[in-house]
């Protein structure tokens, strides 16, 4: 059912990069707009405070920054990169994608360029698929970015949802040639046999927007909290097991792992049926709550320029979101 691959020669990070908005709310000050509480939010989920972008700034505009950092960190020129992938469940508009605004924004050359939807995994899904794209040796160099405004798709009158999600950006350049930690191994996988458990009911050719989708708050985001928690922590655990199986690697090989930051006891559910200490796990959600596929570069670029990763270090980088999808990603630092 999952598709694991192992490339020949690894694909590897040559630079990554992150961008936030400036303006944090905090729990505080979200209990003032809606029925909740600091104490609530914080035992419930570890979350503390969260970036929301202004209301002129897109989500192309925060991928926008955090694709400049990368570049700048990769130390390559904008000319080098032939292919772009954003993963986002918050795209500018339908179409056109948002990586084909990011071309011209970012003075790229007349390259391919996608959007990849598979929400909270969306990043690690596009990792997956630029690897393959880049051992096909059609393509290089690859711009991969995980964006998202969700605070555009918030019902802020619902408290089982608007106190969760933040947003944000992170990006990665790619390459099979050059010098950064290697991209051992990938999963991803899906089970659409569910999806309302977490969606966006209207918007789409199933339910246009009318009036009506409007008025019954069908744009927002819509979620089973309980079903999906239970799913992130199983479903999360089985894809590192089997991602680090099929790469003859066990549990007491991993030295860290970067979780998709959508809640601490998910984290820490996952810790303990792995058997893998929770030091081991680098959280930033306390900051940045759930910032859906740009969730882990965000937390992977923090996690590098604290310098976590020593050389010859393992990580295990795994996700789960809408879909229901799920993906993990092994790195070699
Ligand atoms: O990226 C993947 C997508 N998302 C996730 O991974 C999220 C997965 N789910 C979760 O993280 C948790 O299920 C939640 C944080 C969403 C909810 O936590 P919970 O411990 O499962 O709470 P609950 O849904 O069982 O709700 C417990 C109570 C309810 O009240 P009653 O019925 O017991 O009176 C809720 O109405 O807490 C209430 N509640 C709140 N109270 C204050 C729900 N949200 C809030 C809130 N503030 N924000």
């Amino acid at each position: 059912m999952n598709q694991v691959s192992t490339s020949n020669t690894s694909s590897v990070i040559l630079g990554i990069g992150s961008y936030v908005p400036k303006k944090i709310l905090g729990n505080t000050e979200l209990s003032s707009r809606v029925d909740t509480s600091d104490e609530w939010i914080q035992s419930r989920t570890g979350i503390t405070e969260r970036r929301i972008a202004d209301n002129d700034q897109s989500t192309s505009d925060l991928a926008f920054h955090a694709a400049r950092r990368a570049i700048e960190s990769a130390q390559i020129q904008v000319s080098e990169i032939d292919l772009v992938i954003v993963a986002t469940i918050t795209p500018d508009m339908a179409f056109p994608s948002t990586a084909c605004l990011l071309q011209h924004r970012l003075g790229l050359g007349k390259v391919a360029c996608f959007d990849l939807e598979a929400a909270c995994s969306g990043f690690l899904y596009s990792l997956d698929v630029a690897d393959a794209m880049l051992s096909s040796g059609r393509y290089k160099c690859a711009l991969v970015i995980g964006a998202e405004k969700m605070s555009s798709i918030m019902d802020w009158e619902d408290r089982t949802t608007c106190v969760l999600f933040g947003d944000g950006a992170g990006a990665a350049i790619i390459s099979k040639r050059g010098y950064g930690p290697k991209l051992l191994g990938f999963l991803s996988g899906a089970d659409g046999s569910n999806p309302t458990l977490l969606h966006q009911p209207a918007g789409g050719s199933s339910q246009p927007a009318t009036e009506y989708t409007i008025a019954n708050r069908q744009h927002f985001l819509k979620m089973n909290g309980k079903e999906i928690f239970k799913s992130a922590v199983r479903v999360m655990e089985k894809a590192t097991r089997e991602l680090l199986t099929e790469n003859d690697l066990d549990i007491e090989d991993v030295d860290h792992v970067i979780p998709h930051q959508a809640n601490v006891r998910i984290v820490e559910s996952m810790a303990q049926r792995l058997e893998i200490p929770m030091n081991k796990f680098f959280c930033n959600l306390d900051r940045h709550g759930n910032t859906s596929a740009a969730s882990i570069p965000l937390a992977l670029d923090e996690a590098v320029k604290k310098g976590l990763f020593k050389e010859d270090e393992l990580a295990v980088l795994v996700a789960f979101g809408a879909g229901l999808t799920w993906s993990a990603t092994l790195v070699r630092f």
